[in-house]
């Protein structure tokens, strides 16, 4: 429905969301000791933010945190499945635009990314607050196309043709509208791994016009949302999904990163034997020594009770694969993008949906398999996301690197940075009080010794955590 310029599923949802927003409020002490320190000052003022990002509670704290530091925003989510209803309802009553429903088209998808860049006044957006990157590539590839490149021909698939058509319909709507965005933009802050990855790429094909803080690698993000966010909604997902009984069975995490990590420990928690796949070795032998029988999918996949990907790649789970796999087994990601794995070569299979964001599917001999989320990140798809707490953590980091770029352009070339260790440490010092956790500090005498300053940081930059 609309609600002022908002596209939200039901307005009559806002005050349910109010309420949950208040208790998130609780939780979340980076992002209001960031409203305490900042709010006065406003320095985001004159702050335009497009904000891509799931459209739930804790985002819901932290675009209310940003309007408190003065920016003005509008936003949506970066994911078909992410929103919840009530979140967004929320925002939109308070006048702040906002483009997200669950369950939306991925037409409707991108056309909500649009909008987050169609100000009242067409003035164009200053500041892209960005996960996953695909509200910057939507302003990059329309700007290409603008400049003649051929960027909007043979596409790959039937998302990336629902993406150049909404490109093909702006520009010929608008003129120059890209170009003009991307001209305006002041830099982008991005979320998580999968963004930072296009970013790193843009920038060593020299294509990244503006600069970027990748928020992803505050150790205060990847260390914690990535890892213990995932350890709490991986589970969380599966339960909501199926109800399935997961202790005593065989689940498969793929890939050993930082989420995988987190997955790994959900489902131990949950009482799974667990097992593990990597390609890089390091993260192999860290899986192995953490207790995990490292195999191949190809080896262990027909004895899984559960797989679920975790890598930021794409192809991890193939139909070869699904098809070995045992009869009603539990097929999740819970990486950025839907392609870890192979949906598309399932779509002449049958389908039967159990209820949103639940299918099964099944194989003309019969076999079985549960589909979760339609493979699109569960944990957002059949749940809620990461807890309140962990989210404070990566968001009070987001809320950072925007007054970094906003306040300090002149600082920042355009290239991808990470904010500073003291920074970093900053927002970790901002949760412990919520945990009781007392920090001990350094004597003069020992901050020397080892090479510090008593107020920290207290790692070099090379240290890994
Ligand atoms: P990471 O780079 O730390 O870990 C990914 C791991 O997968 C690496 O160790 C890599 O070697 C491994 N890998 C790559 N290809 C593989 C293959 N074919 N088979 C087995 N392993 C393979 O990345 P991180 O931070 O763990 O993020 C993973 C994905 O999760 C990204 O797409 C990220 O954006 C997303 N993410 C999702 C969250 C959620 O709430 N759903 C939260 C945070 C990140």
């Amino acid at each position: 429905m609309a609600h002022g310029s908002s596209i939200i599923a039901d307005i009559s949802l806002a005050p349910w969301g109010r309420k949950e927003i208040e208790i998130a409020e609780t939780e979340m002490p980076g992002l209001m000791a960031c409203r305490a320190e900042f709010g006065e000052e406003k320095p985001l003022k004159g702050a335009r933010i497009s904000g891509s990002l799931h459209m739930t509670i804790q985002t819901a704290v932290l675009i209310e945190t940003l309007r408190e530091l003065g920016a003005e925003l509008r936003w949506a989510s970066c994911n078909i499945f992410s929103t919840q209803d009530h979140a967004a309802a929320a925002i939109a009553e308070t006048g702040i635009p906002v483009f997200a429903v669950k369950g939306e088209t991925l037409e409707e998808y991108w056309t909500y990314t649009d909008q987050i860049f169609q100000w009242e006044d067409g003035e164009p957006t200053n500041m892209i607050l960005d996960d996953g990157g695909d509200a910057t590539m939507y302003i990059l590839l329309g700007a290409r196309a603008e400049e003649g490149e051929d960027v909007l021909s043979n596409p790959g698939n039937e998302e990336e043709e629902i993406l150049f058509a909404q490109i093909k319909k702006r520009m010929a709507e608008t003129p120059g509208f890209f170009k003009r965005q991307r001209d305006a933009i002041r830099g982008v802050t991005e979320e998580t791994t999968t963004g930072v990855n296009r970013l790193y790429q843009l920038q060593n094909k020299g294509l990244l016009p503006f600069p970027a803080i990748n928020v992803n690698d505050s150790v205060t993000k990847s260390k914690f949302d990535n890892k213990y966010g995932c350890k709490e909604s991986l589970v969380d997902g599966i339960r909501r999904a199926t109800d399935v009984m997961m202790a005593g069975k065989v689940a498969i995490v793929c890939g050993y990163g930082d989420v995988g990590k987190g997955c790994a420990q959900s489902l131990v928690g949950a009482g799974a034997r667990v097992k593990v796949t990597e390609v890089d070795p390091i993260c192999a032998l860290q899986a192995a020594m953490d207790g995990f029988e490292v195999v191949t999918l190809d080896d262990a996949g027909p004895d899984a009770d559960i797989v679920v990907t975790t890598t930021g790649n794409k192809d991890v789970i193939t139909l070869d694969h699904m098809r070995k796999f045992k009869d009603m087994a539990i097929v999740g990601n819970i990486g950025h993008f839907d392609n870890e794995i192979q949906v598309s070569a399932l779509r002449n299979l049958q389908w039967t949906n159990v209820k949103p964001q639940v299918d099964m599917i099944t194989f003309p001999d019969g076999k079985r398999i549960l589909l979760l989320s339609e493979g699109r990140l569960l944990n957002l798809g059949n749940a809620t996301g990461h807890p309140s707490f962990v989210m404070s953590a990566s968001f009070t980091n987001q809320v950072l690197a925007q007054i970094e770029l906003w306040t300090r352009p002149q600082n920042y070339e355009n290239k991808v940075y990470v904010l500073p260790k003291h920074l970093d440490e900053k927002v970790a010092r901002l949760h412990l009080d919520k945990l009781g956790a007392k920090l001990s500090t350094l004597s003069a005498e020992q901050a020397a010794y080892i090479g510090v300053s008593t107020e920290g940081p207290f790692k070099p930059d090379h240290y890994r955590y």
